[in-house]
């Protein structure tokens, strides 16, 4: 049985074809209105969501098939202190397939290995956001036709931003992409993302403040908004918020076929000029949602036919300690769910860099 919990779980063959299911499924609905008769759908969502529940749901419900679930952790028995892995063993016989979105980082890990039915990672904290890395990665290829040869800037909040780490995660298997990361110092990308993604691949990367002065070698712009849920402190967020504002003036900078991107939502980031600017893909983005995560539902149901066959990745066999630290980051699954053994994993042998494997957040 196959899980998504980070997009490396796919092929770039896998997403390929995800990607040629959900132009199918665009271009002929009707094929597929009855393929997940009598299949259920569980949306369990401990966070706020408008995006990725609704078009889980109405994928689901557009595959002929149901859907139950929650759409904030209060309603549910997490309210009365259950753990994932409890919530998991129970839903898992009242569904065949789960999107899960927690603001814990690694609770779908948790959430894998007490589920017989696939868990779908639908954003786990700062962490990471795979489905909506597959939604990045359809327009792109609508947009741009490749992935290889691409300069894609990512602009505001990558520090706490999960939709930036997976992209780049996914962008970082493509032949001569460059990367050019936008943003304040206090929200520049976490070490597990520019060390695993950027700089062990080697891969060509600039890092700036200001976006006036990079945009025009941008051939795709991802602005994201800054997260203030992620922030200690309001008063760090409030001078923070307003780092980058892409205004129909600084779109004059740019390249006449940049493609602008954002996850959504957008508080104040983009400004709503630019929508109206042919150049601005986030609404088409957004709607895409709901094709690729059709195709991911039925892929993981085993539903597609004539898929590709998965093969595992060739990856170096990382050594994992149990007990020896314990995870600092106080978004880690570790901090909440009870009795969950405290695991690192050797990611830099070099450099005897041990992560928790739930966060990825580097030991003391
Ligand atoms: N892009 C995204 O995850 O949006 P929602 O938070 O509305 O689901």
């Amino acid at each position: 049985m196959r899980h998504l919990i980070n997009i490396l779980d796919l092929t770039v063959e896998e997403i390929a074809k995800l990607i040629d299911v959900a132009d199918d499924i665009m271009a002929n609905p009707d094929k597929y209105s009855e393929v997940c008769r009598h299949k259920i759908l569980a949306t369990l969502f401990y966070e706020p969501s408008t995006r990725t529940r609704l078009s889980f749901e109405s994928a689901m419900l557009s595959l002929g098939g149901n859907v139950l679930g929650f759409s904030e952790a209060n309603s549910s028995s997490a309210a009365k202190g259950e753990s994932v892995a409890d919530t998991i063993a129970m839903v898992c016989g009242y569904a065949d397939i789960v999107a899960m979105r927690h603001p814990k980082e690694g609770a779908p890990i948790v959430a894998a290995k007490h589920s017989s039915v696939p868990i779908i990672n639908a954003g786990d904290g700062g962490h990471y956001h795979p489905t909506q890395t597959l939604t990045d990665l359809m327009t792109i290829r609508h947009e741009k036709g490749r992935f290889n040869g691409l300069t894609i800037g990512f602009c505001g909040d990558l520090k706490f931003g999960r939709t930036v780490h997976s992209l780049i995660a996914a962008m970082s298997r493509y032949q001569n992409v460059r990367f050019v990361l936008i943003s304040p110092e206090e929200l520049r990308l976490p070490g597990f993302v520019k060390y695993e993604y950027i700089e062990k691949k080697g891969l060509e990367c600039i890092q700036s403040r200001s976006l006036e002065d990079v945009i025009g070698e941008l051939d795709v712009l991802y602005m994201t908004r800054i997260q203030k849920e992620r922030f200690v402190s309001e008063d760090e967020y409030f001078r923070l918020k307003d780092s980058y504002i892409l205004t129909a003036e600084k779109m004059k900078l740019a390249k006449s076929d940049m493609c602008v991107m954002h996850p959504l939502p957008r508080v104040n980031e983009i400004s709503v000029a630019v929508d109206d600017d042919p150049r601005a893909c986030y609404f088409k983005q957004a709607h895409y949602g709901r094709y690729i995560r059709m195709a991911l539902i039925m892929k993981l149901l085993g539903l597609i036919k004539d898929d590709v066959p998965y093969e595992k990745p060739d990856e170096e066999e990382q050594e994992i300690v149990y007990g020896e630290f314990t995870c600092r980051n106080s978004r880690c699954i570790t901090t909440t769910e009870q009795e969950l053994p405290q695991a690192f994993k050797l990611t830099d042998k070099e450099n005897k860099i041990y992560r928790c494997v739930y966060c990825e957040t580097r030991r003391n």
